[in-house]
Protein backbone atom coordinates (compact mmCIF):
# COMPACT_ATOMS: atom_id res chain seq x y z
CA UNK A 1 0.00 0.00 0.00
CA UNK A 2 1.30 3.64 -1.29
CA UNK A 3 1.30 4.68 2.39
CA UNK A 4 4.48 7.63 2.64
CA UNK A 5 3.38 10.85 2.51
CA UNK A 6 5.51 14.43 2.21
CA UNK A 7 4.94 15.33 6.15
CA UNK A 8 5.57 11.21 6.80
CA UNK A 9 9.62 12.55 4.85
CA UNK A 10 9.67 15.67 6.86
CA UNK A 11 9.17 13.20 10.54
CA UNK A 12 11.48 10.69 8.80
CA UNK A 13 13.81 13.59 8.18
CA UNK A 14 13.67 14.96 11.63
CA UNK A 15 13.77 11.32 13.52
CA UNK A 16 16.16 9.37 11.39
CA UNK A 17 18.37 12.31 10.02
CA UNK A 18 20.88 13.78 11.55
CA UNK A 19 20.32 17.41 13.49
CA UNK A 20 21.34 19.58 10.68
CA UNK A 21 19.58 18.07 8.19
CA UNK A 22 15.90 18.84 8.49
CA UNK A 23 17.01 22.96 8.50
CA UNK A 24 19.36 21.93 5.53
CA UNK A 25 16.13 21.07 3.89
CA UNK A 26 13.92 23.46 4.35
CA UNK A 27 16.53 26.03 3.40
CA UNK A 28 16.67 24.36 -0.37
CA UNK A 29 12.60 24.23 -0.45
CA UNK A 30 12.78 28.07 0.58
CA UNK A 31 16.15 28.93 -2.04
CA UNK A 32 14.13 27.14 -4.64
CA UNK A 33 11.36 29.65 -4.34
CA UNK A 34 13.50 32.32 -5.61
CA UNK A 35 16.30 30.65 -7.23
CA UNK A 36 13.30 28.29 -9.51
CA UNK A 37 10.64 30.85 -9.84
CA UNK A 38 10.30 31.43 -13.81
CA UNK A 39 10.80 27.76 -14.55
CA UNK A 40 8.48 24.57 -14.94
CA UNK A 41 9.24 22.18 -12.79
CA UNK A 42 7.59 19.21 -10.73
CA UNK A 43 7.17 20.48 -7.34
CA UNK A 44 6.01 17.52 -5.54
CA UNK A 45 8.47 15.06 -7.32
CA UNK A 46 11.30 17.87 -6.24
CA UNK A 47 10.67 18.20 -2.69
CA UNK A 48 11.06 14.60 -2.19
CA UNK A 49 14.00 14.57 -4.11
CA UNK A 50 15.20 17.37 -1.79
CA UNK A 51 14.44 15.55 1.40
CA UNK A 52 15.96 12.25 0.65
CA UNK A 53 18.81 13.66 -1.52
CA UNK A 54 21.43 13.48 2.09
CA UNK A 55 19.97 10.21 3.63
CA UNK A 56 23.01 8.37 2.25
CA UNK A 57 25.03 10.82 4.52
CA UNK A 58 23.18 9.92 8.34
CA UNK A 59 25.08 7.62 10.27
CA UNK A 60 22.43 5.22 10.27
CA UNK A 61 22.84 4.72 6.25
CA UNK A 62 26.10 5.56 4.83
CA UNK A 63 27.89 2.35 3.86
CA UNK A 64 31.81 2.77 3.77
CA UNK A 65 32.86 3.14 -0.63
CA UNK A 66 29.71 4.62 -1.40
CA UNK A 67 29.34 8.24 -2.41
CA UNK A 68 26.55 9.59 0.27
CA UNK A 69 24.53 10.76 -3.75
CA UNK A 70 24.73 7.30 -4.83
CA UNK A 71 23.39 5.59 -0.94
CA UNK A 72 20.48 8.32 -0.92
CA UNK A 73 19.66 6.95 -4.30
CA UNK A 74 19.44 3.02 -3.21
CA UNK A 75 17.68 4.14 0.24
CA UNK A 76 15.14 6.07 -1.97
CA UNK A 77 14.84 3.32 -4.73
CA UNK A 78 14.77 0.69 -2.48
CA UNK A 79 12.81 2.28 1.01
CA UNK A 80 10.79 5.32 0.36
CA UNK A 81 9.53 5.57 -2.83
CA UNK A 82 8.07 2.27 -3.24
CA UNK A 83 6.15 3.38 -0.37
CA UNK A 84 4.51 6.82 -2.02
CA UNK A 85 2.08 7.55 -4.85
CA UNK A 86 4.32 8.31 -7.84
CA UNK A 87 4.41 7.84 -11.54
CA UNK A 88 7.68 5.99 -12.87
CA UNK A 89 8.22 9.40 -14.73
CA UNK A 90 8.76 11.13 -10.97
CA UNK A 91 10.60 7.89 -9.36
CA UNK A 92 12.89 8.63 -12.25
CA UNK A 93 13.00 12.05 -12.06
CA UNK A 94 13.21 12.14 -8.17
CA UNK A 95 16.13 9.32 -8.52
CA UNK A 96 18.25 10.85 -10.84
CA UNK A 97 18.34 13.87 -9.14
CA UNK A 98 19.15 12.84 -5.52
CA UNK A 99 22.09 11.11 -7.31
CA UNK A 100 23.34 13.96 -9.62
CA UNK A 101 22.86 16.56 -6.68
CA UNK A 102 27.11 16.66 -5.43
CA UNK A 103 29.08 19.55 -6.64
CA UNK A 104 31.83 17.02 -6.80
CA UNK A 105 30.17 14.80 -9.59
CA UNK A 106 31.02 16.44 -13.12
CA UNK A 107 27.97 14.80 -15.18
CA UNK A 108 25.40 16.82 -16.40
CA UNK A 109 21.94 17.15 -15.05
CA UNK A 110 18.96 15.50 -16.89
CA UNK A 111 16.03 17.63 -15.29
CA UNK A 112 14.89 20.98 -14.10
CA UNK A 113 14.14 19.30 -10.90
CA UNK A 114 17.88 17.93 -10.64
CA UNK A 115 19.18 21.33 -11.72
CA UNK A 116 17.38 23.13 -9.33
CA UNK A 117 18.43 20.45 -6.69
CA UNK A 118 22.23 21.05 -7.30
CA UNK A 119 22.10 25.12 -7.68
CA UNK A 120 20.07 25.49 -4.27
CA UNK A 121 22.36 22.70 -2.34
CA UNK A 122 25.76 24.73 -3.84
CA UNK A 123 24.39 28.12 -2.57
CA UNK A 124 23.90 26.26 0.94
CA UNK A 125 28.26 25.82 1.33
CA UNK A 126 28.46 29.68 0.44
CA UNK A 127 27.67 32.35 2.57
CA UNK A 128 27.54 33.19 5.88
CA UNK A 129 25.60 30.25 6.26
CA UNK A 130 28.52 28.29 4.61
CA UNK A 131 30.94 29.08 6.61
CA UNK A 132 28.45 28.22 9.35
CA UNK A 133 27.63 24.63 8.30
CA UNK A 134 31.41 23.87 7.83
CA UNK A 135 32.10 24.86 11.34
CA UNK A 136 29.64 22.80 12.71
CA UNK A 137 30.69 20.20 11.06
CA UNK A 138 34.30 19.95 12.66
CA UNK A 139 36.42 19.09 13.83
CA UNK A 140 37.20 20.78 16.36
CA UNK A 141 40.61 21.99 14.28
CA UNK A 142 39.83 25.55 13.14
CA UNK A 143 42.28 25.30 10.75
CA UNK A 144 40.83 21.75 9.02
CA UNK A 145 37.67 23.41 8.79
CA UNK A 146 38.77 26.81 7.17
CA UNK A 147 40.55 24.74 4.71
CA UNK A 148 37.30 22.99 3.84
CA UNK A 149 35.54 26.72 3.57
CA UNK A 150 37.70 27.59 1.25
CA UNK A 151 38.45 24.17 -0.73
CA UNK A 152 34.20 24.10 -1.03
CA UNK A 153 33.78 27.63 -2.38
CA UNK A 154 36.59 27.40 -4.82
CA UNK A 155 35.03 24.14 -6.09
CA UNK A 156 31.77 25.89 -7.09
CA UNK A 157 32.88 29.08 -7.55
CA UNK A 158 31.44 29.73 -11.36
CA UNK A 159 29.40 26.68 -11.53
CA UNK A 160 25.78 28.62 -11.24
CA UNK A 161 23.93 28.56 -14.53
CA UNK A 162 20.32 29.71 -13.27
CA UNK A 163 20.59 33.58 -12.93
CA UNK A 164 18.96 34.15 -10.13
CA UNK A 165 21.32 31.40 -8.31
CA UNK A 166 24.30 33.50 -9.61
CA UNK A 167 23.30 36.60 -8.13
CA UNK A 168 22.62 34.90 -4.81
CA UNK A 169 25.76 33.48 -5.31
CA UNK A 170 27.85 36.65 -5.98
CA UNK A 171 26.27 38.15 -2.60
CA UNK A 172 27.82 34.58 -0.79
CA UNK A 173 30.93 35.07 -2.24
CA UNK A 174 31.43 38.26 -1.41
CA UNK A 175 29.90 37.43 2.65
CA UNK A 176 32.29 34.62 2.53
CA UNK A 177 35.13 36.81 1.37
CA UNK A 178 34.72 39.57 4.28
CA UNK A 179 33.67 36.62 6.80
CA UNK A 180 37.18 34.80 6.10
CA UNK A 181 38.89 38.54 6.33
CA UNK A 182 37.63 38.70 9.56
CA UNK A 183 38.63 35.59 11.15
CA UNK A 184 42.10 35.66 9.34
CA UNK A 185 42.21 39.18 10.86
CA UNK A 186 41.11 38.34 14.79
CA UNK A 187 42.83 34.85 14.79
CA UNK A 188 46.05 36.84 14.78
CA UNK A 189 47.75 34.91 13.02
CA UNK A 190 47.29 31.61 15.19
CA UNK A 191 44.26 30.32 12.56
FE1 LIG B 1 24.78 16.07 -0.44
FE1 LIG C 1 22.56 18.71 0.71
Amino acid sequence: MKTLTLSDLETLTRTDGEDWSLSHVRRLLRLTEDIGAELTYDLHAYTIAVYLHDWGAFARYQKSGIEHALRSRQIAETDILPQMDLTPAQVTLILDAIELHDYRDPRPVTSTEALLLREADFLDFLGVIGMAREFARGPKDLVACYRRVISRREALRGRFTLPRAQTLAAVRLERLAQCLTWLEEESLGYL
